[in-house]
């Protein structure tokens, strides 16, 4: 939907299942993550039902982090399936993550929401930084999990690069606080899939998102 910053991690394994929780969701969101676990368990042409069926972008989380020859196989493929944008790592270098962008709409990771990203990528989240501002990307991935890091990313960061920010819902991260902080879209996955009712799941945190940007 126009407007909404929600994106659906959609990590089932299923097809049917995908693709019923899209249509509940599609009204509340702007796109649909998929990652390994739809990939998996229902193949690459789940991303391209998931376009037909719901007309919204999908983001294919693949997290590449391969030499460029591979990172390029890989992407061909998956932006052929109808991908609008690929996840791809920071850490490998410029030339891995140029041979992404130079095929389609590319989001790089600066830092994620689990404990352990402050292990390794956390003390390179300047450096990830600093590449994503040379090589403009579409967005970044910052962890919804730590706001005060995504206000940090957004005061570094090139302001045309959106921040994309999971971790809100199962990982502990409130929407309205990461979108007060910088984030330009919540990623949702459990909260909404293992929910009861995934359709009025994905709405109240859209309604939360509103309330924050004061559309109404
Ligand atoms: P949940 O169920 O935790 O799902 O709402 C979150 C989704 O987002 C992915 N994820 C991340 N991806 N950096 C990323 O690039 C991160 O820090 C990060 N944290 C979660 C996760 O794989 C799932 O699809």
């Amino acid at each position: 939907m126009a407007g909404s910053r929600l994106i659906l991690a959609l990590d089932v394994y299923e097809r049917k299942r995908a693709l019923e929780i899209a249509r509940e969701t599609a009204d509340y969101l702007w796109a649909i993550k998929v990652n390994w676990p739809l990939i998996i368990g229902s193949g690459l042409g789940i991303i391209t039902e998931l376009k037909q069926v719901t007309g919204l972008p999908v983001i294919a989380d693949l997290k590449l982090a391969d030499i460029p020859n591979t990172n390029r196989l890989i992407a061909g493929k998956v932006f052929e399936a109808g991908a609008d944008y690929i996840i791809a790592h920071g850490f490998p270098g410029k030339d891995s993550v140029e041979a992404v962008m130079e095929l389609g709409e590319t989001i790089i990771v600066v830092e994620m929401s689990h404990p352990g990203a402050k292990e390794f990528i956390q003390p390179v989240t300047d450096k990830l930084i600093a590449l994503a501002n040379e090589l403009e990307p579409f967005g970044v991935i910052a962890p919804a999990t730590r706001p005060e890091r995504v206000a940090y990313i957004r005061s570094k960061l090139n302001e045309k690069i959106r921040i994309l920010t999971p971790g809100v819902g199962a990982q502990g991260g409130k929407a309205g606080e990461v979108l007060r902080a910088g984030a330009d879209y919540v990623i949702v996955g459990r909260s909404i899939y293992e929910s009861d009712n995934p359709g009025e799941s994905a709405r109240l945190i859209y309604e939360e998102s509103l309330g924050v940007w004061g559309w109404s």
